[in-house]
């Protein structure tokens, strides 16, 4: 990767553009995180894109757009759920990486307060969740509503589900004497929403026994159970909650933070008993290390201690900065990291065709966890590494991404270790394997030119065809299509459609030996792909699999055309030239329908 240049050398166009690749980016990250579940960047690459685009708005502040990613936290609520405006904006926290930094930020709030140096500043420290957000709303003591944190202003109303979580009351324990430790009349509590690892092991096990897809970690667990349009679904989804702040509030309760956390424990709402408070950054980061010790054994996933001043007349004095509080801070973990050696690079090729190195590893335990495999990019990277077959490295997880391998140890290198040479043909189809595959010479993959005649490509674009966000056939999973391919029943989307009409001649499936399937299963997959005829064309542009068409993308190009027939005139009144030929070949799905623009 080339070093960014340095801000105070940025020509003004220069800055305009890079904003605007950052915003992109930051937003692309926020919809994979917050509407997909699905984290495509690490932490530290996620922070390091935000600290990159304040760095230029704080240089060129009349660059800064309204809607920039430094003015919003997180991202826009996704369909299906009601729209919940909250009382108070739901924030963030800035994060620290360093112990240096716990003594730069009392330093920061000290000079802030104009403090004296012997003036005591309390500060609580709490680990961080690594869940979801919510916002209870209490009016006399009963829960009326709850809500995701959605961009930060306007959530999903989850209030059904919330309601199925036993760690959520619904009536405030006490009276609403708000004065002797009562609660108020009125009063946004905000906390997370969290999978234990023990609960999120058998759900996984629960969901690969009836053949459904399992998930990645507990925070997508989490998170896609608490967003079920069907509440039923929650309730038999084991989800804790932990209260740790709040927002609107119709009058004071406590005087400090963890007299406030008290209260929330004396009216019946679980708090993390984690929680200590400290009055140095010594004492900070002693609580901090023993978190961290203590942390594999938790039972849940967090990914940092959380500080907070103490006393919230000076939290209120502190106030906010865009979208994160003066008065707290979020002081990470760093990534987890353990040293194996490379046994071997698989390649494997994906939907648009990338050749995706894979190393094998010599299994070892990073922070709890096997890994075996992890990612090595493209061919750059390995190059970028210096790593030969046989290598000692050290490989690091960090959250929900897939593990990555940091660095060689040199020293280490075994006398039979040797080079891997990159491949120049698809290891599937042994079609070339090309850089700059669709005429962009900025592409830093090698990508096999088989198009759909690749088998490997072809089965990848029917899985993201049929995936959850795109055209959702259910009962046509991994499995099936790969059993489909591999009988020459699939190799375009298309086929599927064909395949609904020969089910429906037949009156059965068209292969004799269809293992799995009776004539139930073949009947409810024939109304499953009848179901899915009809799309929004957000998610009909999704399916295509267009390189660089992914959810977000595609949202905004069908809300900017409205329908499929004002997409293509555009683009052949532009003479575009066709983007990839299962964009095309779409043309040939019967009875595709594109909604109008207020469906999407
Ligand atoms: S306090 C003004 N305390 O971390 C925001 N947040 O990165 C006050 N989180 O949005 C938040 N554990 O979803 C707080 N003990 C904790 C937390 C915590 C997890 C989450 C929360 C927040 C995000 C910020």
């Amino acid at each position: 990767m080339t070093e960014p240049k340095p801000v105070s050398k940025l020509s003004k166009p220069q800055a305009e553009r890079e904003l605007a690749q950052l915003a992109q980016a930051i937003r692309e990250a926020d919809a994979a995180y917050y509407q997909s579940d699905a984290p495509s960047l690490t932490d530290a690459d996620y922070d390091a894109l935000r600290r990159r685009l304040l760095e230029i708005e704080a240089a060129f502040p009349e660059l800064k757009q309204a809607d920039s990613p430094s003015e919003t936290v997180g991202a826009a609520p996704s369909s299906g759920f009601g729209k919940v405006e909250h009382l108070k904006p739901m924030l963030s926290l800035d994060n620290m990486f360093s112990d240096e930094e716990v003594g730069e930020f009392l330093t920061r709030v000290r000079r802030f307060l104009n403090l004296k140096t012997d003036d005591e500043l309390g500060v609580t420290a709490e680990p961080k969740i690594d869940g979801l957000s919510c916002s209870l709303l209490y009016e006399d003591g009963v829960l009326v509503r709850a809500a995701t944190r959605g961009d930060g202003s306007v959530g999903e109303d989850v209030t059904r589900n919330v309601r199925t979580l036993d760690d959520v009351p619904e009536k405030l324990k006490g009276s609403d004497s708000s004065k002797k430790g009562g609660w108020p009349a009125r009063i946004e509590v905000r906390g997370e929403v969290y999978m234990s690892h023990a609960d999120f092991a058998e759900l996984n096990a629960r969901e690969a026994a009836a053949g459904r897809k399992t998930f990645a970690n507990p925070r997508n667990a989490a998170a896609g159970s608490l967003r079920q349009l069907d509440p039923e679904i929650t309730r038999n989804r084991p989800l804790r909650f932990f209260a740790y702040t709040w927002g609107d509030v119709s009058e004071p309760f406590a005087e400090t933070q963890t007299g406030a956390v008290a209260a929330f424990k004396k009216w019946g709402l679980p708090v993390n008993p984690a929680m200590q408070r400290a009055a140095s950054a010594e004492e900070l980061l002693a609580v901090y290390h023993g978190i961290e010790e203590r942390r594999a054994g938790l039972g849940y996933d967090i990914d940092g201690v959380v500080y907070k001043i103490d006393r919230l007349d000076w939290q209120e004095r502190l106030g906010f900065v865009s979208r994160s509080p003066r008065w707290a801070m979020a002081h990470k973990f760093p990534a987890e990291q353990a040293m194996t050696q490379l046994l071997g690079i698989d390649i494997q090729v994906g939907r648009t065709g990338k050749l995706a190195p894979v190393a094998r590893l010599q299994p070892v335990t990073v922070g709890g966890v096997v890994v075996s495999n992890a990612t090595l990019h493209n061919e750059d990277q390995i190059a970028r590494l210096g790593v030969w077959i046989k290598d000692w490295v050290v490989v690091q997880r960090a959250g929900d991404v897939i593990p990555q391998i940091v660095r060689v140890v040199e020293e280490k290198r075994p006398k039979d270790a040797f080079p891997f040479k990159y491949p120049d043909h698809c290891p599937v189809c042994g079609s070339s394997a090309v850089r700059g595959a669709r005429g962009d010479d900025t592409d830093v993959d090698r990508r096999c030119t088989g198009g759909l005649t690749c088998p490997a490509q072809a089965v990848e674009r029917l899985k993201h065809f049929v995936s959850r966000r795109a055209f959702d056939i259910e009962g046509l999973g991994a499995k099936q299509i790969e059993l489909f391919h591999s009988e020459g029943v699939m190799s375009a989307p298309q086929d599927i459609f064909n395949l609904a009409d020969r089910i429906a001649k037949a009156g059965k499936p068209p292969l004799e030996e269809w293992e799995g399937f009776g004539e139930t299963s073949a009947a409810n997959l024939f109304a499953a792909i009848e179901k899915a005829r009809v799309q929004t064309f957000a998610r009909f542009l999704n399916a295509l699999g267009v390189r660089h068409v992914g959810e977000t993308s595609a949202l905004l190009i069908a809300k900017h055309f409205g329908s499929f027939d004002h997409l293509r005139e555009a683009m052949n009144r532009a003479g575009s030239e066709r983007p990839n030929d299962a964009f095309w070949r779409f043309e040939a799905i019967p009875r595709i329908a594109s909604k109008t623009r207020d469906e999407l």
